[in-house]
């Protein structure tokens, strides 16, 4: 996630239970090159010691507004000047209070008021003080204040109750602290991704498919709607968690994703078309388990339509943005893809290196050349994609000239 490196951030920790997760997301932090300077309330070094968070973070831990190592003792002011941002994590129901109120009577709840930084706030209470009118009523005012909320998630709580009020994972919040940083380039425009395999049916449980996890099409989903943009995610089998705010469709055959496609496709300003669609399909699949025998089995296969091609020839055809993973000769297979589907952008890379895994490398090919992105997490190299896509959409779309491969 190197999209953080260099941010300078200020990590508040309040007192709950999920104030030992706090350690973790400052190692994260340091281990993302994040310049990150934690700040606890009294109660949290209940449950948690500066310590233990000084050892993770490499710098002196703070709680008190008077403390005589901040040389113009004004430490309220001190920590959040040309800080990116501060994030609360965990943030009890009582400190949420207090931010809704503009109380400041310690360290923390100082600087939450003395910012000059955006703040995002990561709850952490048992489902029912979640619940409770009162903080309804805190969360909805810090909303109205333009406070981040990160999360919270529901499941299992310290308390043994099950429910709303977990603390995000930490992984969970450097990728939301991530998402918050990108560049809304996208800001209210309407995108369709389409990721995964497909699966064309031989019988009723065999079939053929493409090897691909979905990881790049989820990824560059999230990517899409971190930038502000409403998505659509057209998916074929897979066993991904989508983007919560992402409008999914789940599809199993080519002709499936090609009908959904149109269903989207009016309404669509950009369409990225990830997916490893199944060049063919079985002509008259068996309703029932084909039994094995010793003679040898021919299907027949009839090629399936082309979805990319089919949203490129419409009359006012969105942005399209095309993928390949080859074999072999990358470049020269990518270029004439391209230029065969017609697409002002094309991202490709080589199947060994993109396959399943969570990391990959591209090479964007468009008009103005080849754009080589280096192997890094697929979500970061998502967010990149998404900031080429935008820039020549912006700039008016590419060029989409008919020339023969
Ligand atoms: N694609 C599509 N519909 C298909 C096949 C591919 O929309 N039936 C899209 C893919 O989602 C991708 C691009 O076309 O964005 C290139 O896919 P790829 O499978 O590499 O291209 P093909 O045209 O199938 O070429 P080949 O398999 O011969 O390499």
């Amino acid at each position: 996630m190197t999209d953080l490196a260099k941010k300078r951030i200020l990590l508040g920790v309040t007192g709950g239970i999920a104030a030992y997760k706090a350690a973790e997301l400052a190692r994260l932090m340091v281990q993302h090159a994040i310049d990150a300077q934690v700040v606890m309330t009294q109660a949290a070094r209940r449950f948690i010691t500066p310590v233990t968070l000084q050892a993770l973070s490499g710098k002196p831990v703070f709680t008190d507004l008077y403390d005589h190592r901040i040389d113009n003792g004004m430490a309220h002011i001190e920590f959040t000047r040309g800080v990116s941002a501060a994030v609360i994590a965990p943030a009890s129901a009582d400190f949420i209070a207090k931010l809704a109120h503009g109380v400041a009577d310690d360290l923390l709840s100082t600087l939450c008021l003395a910012r000059a930084c955006p703040l995002l706030v990561a709850p952490a209470m048992n489902r029912h003080m979640w619940e409770n009118p009162a903080t309804r009523r805190n969360i909805s005012q810090l909303k109205r204040d333009g406070v981040t909320l990160l999360g919270p998630a529901s499941g299992e709580q310290a308390c043994g109750e099950e429910g709303m009020g977990r603390m995000l994972e930490p992984d969970i919040l450097l990728a939301e602290i991530a998402a918050f940083f990108q560049p809304k380039l996208l800001l209210g425009r309407r995108v369709t991704v389409t990721a995964g395999p497909t699966f064309e049916a031989i019988d009723a449980v065999r079939g053929i498919t493409n090897r691909s996890s979905g990881k790049m099409g989820y990824a560059v989903a999230r990517a899409a709607l971190e930038t502000g943009a409403e998505v659509t995610l057209i998916s074929g089998p897979s066993c991904l968690a989508p983007p919560p705010a992402a409008k999914l469709i789940k599809v199993v055959s080519a002709s499936e994703m090609l009908n959904a496609v149109n269903d989207a496709i009016a309404d669509t300003d950009i369409f990225i078309s990830v997916a490893a669609v199944a060049d063919y399909y079985v002509l008259n699949p068996s309703e029932q388990k084909i039994k094995k025998d010793a003679h040898i089995l021919t299907l027949e296969l009839a090629p399936n339509p082309d979805v990319i091609a089919n949203v490129v020839n419409r009359p006012n055809p969105p942005f399209c943005v095309g993928f390949a993973a080859e074999s072999e000769n990358l470049f020269e297979f990518a270029e004439m893809k391209r230029h065969r589907k017609k697409l002002p952008l094309l991202a490709a890379n080589l199947i060994q290196d993109a396959v399943d895994g969570d990391e990959s490398e591209l090479t964007l090919f468009d008009d103005d050349g080849v754009h080589p992105l280096p192997r890094v997490p697929k979500i970061t190299l998502a967010r990149q994609l998404i900031q080429h896509t935008a820039a020549l959409y912006h700039r008016g779309g590419g060029s989409t000239e008919d020339t023969p491969a």
